[in-house]
């Protein structure tokens, strides 16, 4: 299956784009105020809930385009995969 075809069948991706070499720090934790960037709100949460919530961070080697999605994110579901 092709990168793209995965993309379709993601209910509420963020599209963004990348820029070379510039590092991106997504949130996992879905309590980010930024998302789909994380804010460091994982590490309150952490401490609170004993979770160990840490952001996805990529570096592209060239520009991009990216849907991105979670399903810890507020109104973000992720279909089977
Ligand atoms: S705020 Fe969610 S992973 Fe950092």
């Amino acid at each position: 299956m092709m990168a793209e075809e995965k993309i379709d069948i993601l209910e509420g991706a963020i599209k963004i784009e990348l820029k070379a070499g510039r590092k991106c720090s997504f949130c996992t934790c879905g309590h980010s105020k930024k998302i789909p960037y994380c804010d460091d709100s994982h590490k309150k949460i952490n401490e609170e809930q004993g979770t160990s919530y840490k952001p996805f961070k990529i570096i592209p080697e060239k520009d991009c385009t990216l849907c991105v999605s979670s399903s810890n994110w507020p109104n973000q579901k992720n279909k089977s995969l």
